[in-house]
């Protein structure tokens, strides 16, 4: 039997566009998969608001998206979502970036299991990678970026292709402990925040798993997280 694929093209309320590929037998009927597409935008929102406040350094935007993701009806039951609820939870009362780092990964994760459980691929749109002629903290910063939403989309999806790209930009950073200036022992901590960071890229190309992304995907938002509540530099506020 030939299955065709069905996509569908969505201009949503995020920036970027996204495919759904439905993948076999146990996709469910096309009715309800209009209901909870329109929540999975919700979803995606909310679980990004998390992410973009772990980034910034700012664990008192992470509450409100995360009691949100914990408590919300479905529109289905269907699997994994007792687990992202559980997560969300523990992203909601996290008293710490490194704790909501961990918890808004693994939600990703859960996002990824039941994409892959329901047999579909959520595949999200991107832009090219920050150009390597200019260098620079500011683009060099960028480029963690662009690895970190292709890492992310590749945890939603789940895409292995999507990770891998993220994984790769990252391995291209070339970021020195030295173009970042701060007083005293904070200049330490900075060196170690790089190079861990300069490692967890040649790991991240390495992890096969979804379990192992999704923990090194914590860590890896954890170092964004603390370098910029360090420095109070970062993202601008969503
Ligand atoms: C309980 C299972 C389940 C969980 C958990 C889940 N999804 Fe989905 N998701 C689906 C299904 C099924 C579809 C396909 C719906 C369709 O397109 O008809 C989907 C589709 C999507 C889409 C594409 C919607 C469209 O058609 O434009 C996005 C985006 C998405 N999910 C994001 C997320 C995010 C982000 C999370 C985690 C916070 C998540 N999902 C968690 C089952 C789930
Ligand atoms: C070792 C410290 C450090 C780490 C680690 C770090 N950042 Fe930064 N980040 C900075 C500093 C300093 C700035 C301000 C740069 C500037 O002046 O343009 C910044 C700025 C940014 C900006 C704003 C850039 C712009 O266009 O103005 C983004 C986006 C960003 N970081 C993303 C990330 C992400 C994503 C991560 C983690 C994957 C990360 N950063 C990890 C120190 C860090």
């Amino acid at each position: 039997m030939i299955v065709f694929p069905r996509l569908a093209f969505v201009l949503a309320l995020t920036s970027v566009s996204i495919f759904v590929v439905p993948s076999g037998a146990k996709a469910a009927l096309d009715e309800t998969f209009t209901e909870i597409a329109e929540h999975m935008h919700e979803h995606l929102d909310q679980v990004g608001a998390i992410k973009a406040a772990v980034i910034a350094g700012r664990l008192e935007d992470v509450r409100e998206p995360a009691n949100w993701l914990a408590t919300h009806e479905e529109p289905a039951r269907l699997p994994s979502v007792e687990e992202m609820r559980r997560y969300a939870a523990r992203a909601a009362a996290a008293e710490n970036l490194v704790a909501a780092a961990a918890a808004v990964s693994e939600i990703a994760r859960t996002c990824g299991d039941c994409h892959l459980a329901s047999g579909v691929a959520v595949l999200m749109g991107y832009s090219a990678p920050p150009s390597r002629d200019e260098q620079s903290l500011t683009t060099q910063m960028q480029r963690h970026l662009w690895a970190a939403d292709r890492m992310w989309a590749g945890l939603i999806g789940p895409s292995d292709a999507a990770w891998k790209q993220g994984a790769s930009i990252l391995a291209e950073v070339k970021l020195a402990a030295s173009d970042i200036v701060v007083e005293g022992e904070q200049q330490t901590e900075i060196t170690d925040l790089t190079r861990r960071a300069r490692r967890l890229g040649t790991q991240a190309s390495q992890a096969a798993s979804v379990e192992s992304r999704s923990v090194l995907y914590g860590e890896f938002l954890s170092l964004c997280a603390t370098c910029h509540s360090l420095t109070g530099a970062g993202p601008a506020p969503r």
